[in-house]
């Protein structure tokens, strides 16, 4: 590719260290559209004869059909996708194939490459993001009725509905999704027509390559063109973020399916069991939820510590990018199915859930019973905290307190201090926009399905 130069051939294990066909073969396809595009605007500025254009084109349809199918072999001298492809290519339609890296660089074909193959890997996260939240969608649709406690420092604080819970993780995956559909923007630059740094001499139509291709846009500087690595950097953000709110639905469920709460169960399609132990039926699912997203982080990481420092323009340690980005793609691509199925078929068991609500839980809205009858938030949470001391220190549930013992406390308590303690009626007030009221949950419930709806529709329009 480069002999005419040097004298020696590589040092094998060097060569080892220097390739990357091991991993960047993936980019396979990204590569030859971006190949047969630049035939095309190749032929466009006259650089080869439309004969010529069409021949490249032929064979490199049917260099990624040989990858498609699997029939590709690979020779120990293909460095990267990019050598591979053009040496097959050659060895299909001989000498033309000489022409078509006319003008252009390894380094702005890669940087092409990983556009494209980023633009599809958001697509298709975002395509694993939307059936996850419709699994969350229809299981809060079916457990409407739910009662579960909530917590805070995981300590039991207040009853809402199991369908708000599973509703928060909706939100979260919501602005996961908004999140790549605004990196799109970023990605979606050409860097093609950049050739090494210094921008392609053969009047190249980049805005042709652009459309060709698909591109929002085209970059407007050469040197940044096929250095820039920021819309890696920001997709796999993203995906370590993601990664962060399926770790923290990993942990809810892992603590939920565990005997001491017995909130739900993981059906079996979706839980382990124990080589020793034959009673065990272990929540790996959930558990590689939360682990998962360890890698991920480290995949951002990696990439930002690689971009570190570097001088501008192409460097080899660039070749570093693709083994994180490919990594966290594949392991999100296989985590979120996952985990949407994990909670269509998890059990709901909610006598379970209403049997780990307390009426401490409903201090809260006792010292709201004696807001409305005057009395200041402040001291009204100091009263109710004499309440829980009294009932704590004779042994007994808050809701057992004698009317009495609550006048004596404070004597704006009625006897309908007693209708306080339903855990329904405590759910019903919060009646409030985002707020754990029935209502309330089913506008939520409403307002995510118009969501959906409009993306919906417009990944149809493409
Ligand atoms: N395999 C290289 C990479 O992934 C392709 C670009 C190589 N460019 C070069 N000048 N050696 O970055």
């Amino acid at each position: 590719m480069w002999g005419g130069r040097f004298s020696k051939t590589l040092d094998d294990q060097f060569a080892q260290l220097n390739a990357s066909f091991r991993f960047d073969w993936r980019l396979y396809d990204a590569d030859i559209r971006g190949s047969i595009a630049y035939a095309r605007a190749l032929a466009r500025a006259q650089v080869i004869r439309d004969a010529e254009r069409d021949a490249l084109i032929d064979g490199l349809v049917q260099v990624k059909q040989e990858f498609y199918n699997g029939t590709f072999t690979a020779q120990p001298s293909d460095e990267d996708i990019h050598t591979a492809v053009e040496r097959r290519l050659g060895e299909l339609v001989g000498s033309v194939a000489g022409k078509l890296h006319t003008g252009r660089s390894r380094n702005d074909q890669i940087a092409t490459d990983t556009r494209l193959f980023t633009l599809d890997a958001i697509r298709n996260t975002q395509h694993a993001i939307l059936n996850a939240q419709h699994a969350l969608i229809e299981k809060s649709e079916q457990h409407l009725d739910v009662l579960m406690p909530g917590y805070t420092h995981l300590q039991r604080a207040q009853p809402i509905l199991f369908a708000h819970w599973l509703m928060s993780y909706f939100w979260m995956f919501e602005r996961d999704y908004a999140r790549l559909t605004d990196c799109i923007t970023r990605v979606s630059v050409l860097p093609l027509g950049s050739g090494a740094l210094a921008g392609n001499a053969l009047a190249i139509d980049r805005e042709f390559l652009a459309r060709e291709l698909g591109f929002a846009r085209v970059g407007e500087n050469s040197i940044d063109a096929v250095s820039d690595r920021d819309f890696i950097a920001e997709f796999l953000f993203d995906a370590a973020l993601l990664g962060v709110h399926l770790s923290r639905l990993g942990e809810d469920l892992v603590l939920y399916s565990s005997a001491e709460f017995g909130f739900v169960t993981m059906d079996d399609a979706y839980a382990t069991g124990s080589s020793i132990m034959p009673q065990k039926k272990n929540p790996d699912a959930m558990e590689l939820a939360r682990g998962k997203a360890g890698r991920v982080i480290g995949d951002l990481v990696t990439l930002l510590t690689v971009l570190k420092g570097l001088p501008s323009s192409y460097d080899k340690d660039l070749q570093e990018d693709k083994e994180p980005l490919f990594d966290a793609v594949d392991t999100l691509g296989a985590l979120l199915p996952v985990v949407a199925g994990v909670i269509r078929t998890m059990r709901v068991n909610a006598d379970k859930m209403r049997a780990a609500l307390d009426a401490a839980m409903l201090a809260t809205d006792l010292a709201d019973y004696l807001v409305r009858r005057g009395v200041p938030f402040r001291e009204a949470h100091r009263l109710v905290g004499a309440a829980v001391k009294t009932a704590e220190a004779r042994g007994v549930a808050l809701a057992d307190l004698s009317l009495d013992e609550y006048q004596k406390i404070a004597p704006e308590f009625g006897a309908d201090v007693k209708t306080i303690f339903d855990f329904a009626r405590s759910v019903a007030s919060h009646e409030i926009g985002g707020g754990t009221g029935p209502n309330a949950v089913r506008a939520q419930i409403a307002q995510a399905r118009a969501v959906m709806n409009r993306r919906e529709q417009k990944a149809k329009k493409g």
